[in-house]
């Protein structure tokens, strides 16, 4: 699963880095702006922003650093994120509400309370995820432009 250009869409690509807090959002904050400024509706760019948000600070915290790219297309908005990290060894673990493996010094920014994936699922109308223990995790999630939530 790799994060492909299609023709008749549009892709924004953003390099995200580990550990870095003082610039931990922005990316997620610039694909929220992209995506009202283009004119999709309130309410799937936020959902769109929030699935961004969560992948993007996953990078930050767990992946080691990585990709975040977003594909606008008029029927659906694509968020992607890919790192070379550590994987995630257990992926429905990953997925439960509160489960983290957040480091201390994380968490005591407020971060790392485990809702990051369950965010990302409920939001997204599809989400995949492709991951191997020391190579890395691929994530990508779809909010349909005719779908509300
Ligand atoms: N990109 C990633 N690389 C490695 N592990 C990850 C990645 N994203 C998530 N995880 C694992 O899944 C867990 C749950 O993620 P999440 O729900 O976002 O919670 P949190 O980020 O608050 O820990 C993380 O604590 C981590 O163990
Ligand atoms: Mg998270």
């Amino acid at each position: 699963m790799q994060f492909t250009d299609t023709p008749g869409s549009l892709s924004y690509r953003f390099a995200v880095e580990g550990m870095n807090f003082k610039t931990a959002g922005s990316a997620a904050m610039r694909i929220k702006r992209l995506l009202l400024d283009v004119g999709y509706e309130p309410q799937l760019a936020r959902r769109a922003a929030i699935i961004a948000y969560e992948l993007e600070m996953n990078l930050i915290i767990h992946g080691g650093g990585g990709q975040l790219a977003v594909k606008l297309s008029p029927d659906f908005i694509e968020i992607y994120a890919g790192d070379q990290g550590p994987g995630i060894p257990d992926v429905e673990l990953a997925m439960q509400e509160g489960y983290s493996t957040a480091p201390p010094q994380v968490r005591e920014m407020g971060l790392g309370a485990g809702m990051g994936l369950p965010n990302v699922k409920h939001w997204a109308d599809v989400l995949k995820i492709d991951t191997k223990v020391d190579e890395g995790t691929r994530l990508r999630a779809i909010v349909y432009c005719t779908q509300s939530k």
